[in-house]
């Protein structure tokens, strides 16, 4: 199969993982004999830097013509700090989800047995969590109007839904939950907020489709902290936009590092694929970041092909690492891999999980 992925690499760690997830698609194409055309565009800070725009009319013309786009990390310490500033690294990438019509961003989170020590919580609460979460990810208050008083001494970010922009994702994750133990958790805050009733309702509704799946909803207050005392109680966690931003990160709290976390955006035309990390500004350059987030993504991009048999083999070049004890710093303190040696250790075990055994292991020894 021959396919064409946008690559946005973005600031910060953003270009340093998403080398090793284009390694990780080369040797999937050397081994399954398919062919991945890249093009490269600008987004973020460093489109700014080069254009002005963090979102430039020729990267969303590339973004547009790709089957697939994969995405590293916007953001840049530079703007954080300037409340002032009237353009923003994060602009880019919500324009880019606003003009695709990426609406349903997926987070998978599931804990790994030899990662559980990383984990601030108990080992026996998060054993086996594994659970997905469907933000929606074009609407609500990220995208409603905004106002800044003349005088400074106000402001508002609206937040609305649509009907329709619950149904369409509510049903991708009653689908999903078809596929998995049967349970969706609409996460909102019904008791305040009149967006979450009108998500009750429609959600109450749509549900009637799907007669196996047990529907609950929770409020965000407590969600956030069910997700911490008792995170095995979740399957599909379907919540709002920025719900879902909030829960997600504190999801890969579980996991033991931020940087295990891969995403994926669909829309109605083209998905989006990156790890749910920031850009990691402290970190950029200096080849320690994990790349697990953006080789899982690529897993990811590769089902959106219909290419199973490709994302499970990246998936288990990711899980040999973690039963081997390879990973970046975050994830082993003692015995550290950098994020170049981790994109290349799996490249190898997915071009032949075979004969790449021996020649992994030594490479393996050299580096410890
Ligand atoms: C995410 C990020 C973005 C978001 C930022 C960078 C705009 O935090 O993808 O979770 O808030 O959606
Ligand atoms: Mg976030």
């Amino acid at each position: 199969m021959e396919k064409k992925i946008a690559v946005l690499a973005g600031d910060g760690i953003g270009p340093e993982v998403i080398k090793q997830g284009k390694k990780a698609l080369n040797a999937i194409a050397s081994r399954f004999g398919h062919k991945f055309i890249y093009c490269h565009a600008d987004v973020g800070a460093i489109a700014i830097d080069n254009t002005g725009d963090p979102l430039p009319e020729a990267t969303l013309a590339t973004c547009m013509e790709a089957d697939a786009i994969l995405f590293g990390a916007i953001g840049d310490p530079k703007y954080d700090n300037n409340p002032d500033a009237k353009v923003r690294p994060e602009q880019g990438l919500l324009r880019l989800r606003k003009s695709l019509g990426l609406f349903c961003n997926i987070r998978p989170v599931a804990t790994h047995p030899n990662l559980l020590h990383l984990s601030p919580l108990k080992p026996k609460n998060i054993r086996g969590v594994d659970m997905v979460i469907y933000r929606e990810l074009t609407s609500g208050i990220y995208f409603g109007e905004k106002y800044l008083s003349e005088d400074g001494m106000s402001a508002f970010d609206k937040c609305e839904y649509h009907v329709m922009e619950v149904e369409r994702i509510a049903h991708l994750a009653f689908k999903a939950a078809m596929n998995r133990r049967k349970k969706v958790t609409l996460v909102d805050k019904a008791n305040v907020l009149e967006t979450s009733r009108l998500w009750r309702k429609t959600v109450r509704n749509i549900a009637k489709e799907y007669p196996e799946v047990k529907l609950d909803f929770m409020f965000v207050d407590n969600a956030a902290m069910q997700m911490i005392i008792a995170p095995k109680q979740f399957d599909v966690i379907l919540t709002s936009n920025m719900f879902g931003d909030i829960i997600s990160d504190e999801s890969s709290v579980l996991t033991g590092s931020l940087g295990m976390l891969p995403s994926s955006s669909i829309g109605e035309k083209t998905s989006l694929f990156e790890p749910i990390h920031g850009s990691y500004p402290q970190a950029a350059g200096q080849d320690i970041a994990n790349p697990i987030g953006t080789i899982l993504s690529v897993a990811l991009l590769l089902e959106t092909f219909d290419m199973h048999k490709e994302a499970r083999t990246v998936r288990n070049a990711v899980a040999y690492c973690l039963t081997k004890g390879i990973g970046t710093p975050d994830l082993h303190p003692d015995i550290k891999y950098t994020c170049s040696q981790m994109g290349d250790i799996i490249a190898a075990w997915i071009e032949d999980d075979r004969l790449n055994q021996a020649k992994i292991s030594d490479s393996v020894s050299t580096i410890i």
